[in-house]
């Protein structure tokens, strides 16, 4: 009987030394909870294809944000819905637009919670496109570039922690940048959703942020699945024009551009774990085909392994409970 010379299940045979021994930690600290919020008061709207997440009005919100914080998450990613839509996407700049009230309500009431504004402008738009439309539906990308410059004046100054351009125009960055800069903001941190792939993960999103296209797709600037070299080119220009952290979404399908995008860039990483990723654990935990919080920690935890410093994730709160 030949016997194995390398053994190493000694590594595995008790909980002290698989912790001893464990190479990646998932803790509440690396976890992002994404949030929507809408006009009103009292509002709490479930919504259908992610449960457990909602729609919320400040009042809500700032009760979610508390029980975020208490949990021991430290940053939230704002999503809003606004209460009137047009083709310029005001809603998204306006003084009194939702993440600005919002923003205003959390950094009141909870001082010390990170808050991320995601800036586009799918949710402010008539049409539901990432941007400014020619006569043709074609998205103007230097004309949507002014809007998000003053998007994001308009987010800080309300007190948004982090800008998060999302809508994959060329030069967003470095006219965010800019325009920060300009304003007095230059301490401002951009997170930059630097690769951010055409998904069809993102549909239960699009139902929660009101957020559809009413024609064509987002292909012409979100990238195609099949890339990873672009990915690179992306992530490098971002980080170019002045971005301070990376982000790649969505992350399961995506781990390894999250690999290689750690590889090659020193800035702080973040993985997105969309909603569909949510739907899917949702789904089938809730029908008893897997245990949603052991493959749900799995899941996390293999976006930390493959090189991403922090997650967006729905499960945010639950998970940052389980590891509690
Ligand atoms: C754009 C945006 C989207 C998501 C985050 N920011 C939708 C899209 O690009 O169509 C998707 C997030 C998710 O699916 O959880 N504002």
């Amino acid at each position: 009987m030949p016997f194995p010379a390398e053994r190493p299940r000694r590594l595995r045979a008790s909980p002290a030394m698989r912790a001893l021994t464990r190479e990646t930690v998932l803790r509440p600290d690396d976890l992002v909870m994404p949030l929507f919020v809408r006009p009103g008061r009292g509002v709490r709207r479930p919504i259908a294809s992610m449960p457990g997440q909602f729609q919320l009005s400040c009042d809500e919100l700032v009760k979610d944000v508390g029980e975020l914080a208490a949990a021991g998450v430290p940053a939230v990613m704002l999503f809003g819905i606004p209460g009137r839509k047009d083709a310029r996407a005001s809603g998204a700049y306006a003084r009194d637009g939702i993440i600005q009230t919002a923003a205003r309500r959390l950094k009141d009431r909870h001082p010390g919670v990170l808050i991320m504004a995601d800036l586009c402008f799918c949710e402010y738009t008539d049409h539901g496109h990432c941007g400014v439309t020619r006569r043709d539906g074609s998205i103007d990308n230097d004309a949507t570039l002014e809007l998000a410059a003053k998007t994001a004046v308009s987010q800080a100054a309300a007190g948004c922690d982090v800008i998060a351009p999302s809508g994959m125009m060329d030069g967003q960055v470095a006219a965010i940048r800019a325009a920060l800069d300009a304003a007095g903001r230059a301490e401002t941190p951009i997170l930059a959703y630097a690769v951010k792939y055409a998904s069809a993960f993102y549909g239960p999103f699009r139902e929660a942020a009101e957020s559809p296209p009413k024609f064509g797709d987002r292909a012409t600037h979100q990238m195609d699945p099949a890339n990873i070299r672009e990915a690179l080119r992306e992530a490098g220009l971002d980080a170019a024009e002045g971005a301070d952290m990376l982000m790649v979404k969505p992350a399961l399908p995506y781990l390894d551009v999250v690999r290689a995008v750690r590889e090659r860039f020193s800035l702080p990483l973040a993985a997105y774990c969309v909603s569909g990723e949510y739907a899917m654990l949702k789904a089938a935990g809730g029908r008893g085909w897997i245990d949603e919080k052991r493959a749900a920690l799995e899941a996390l935890t293999s976006m930390r392994r493959a090189g991403a410093d922090f997650v967006l994730t729905y499960h945010a709160l639950e998970a940052a409970r389980w590891l509690a």
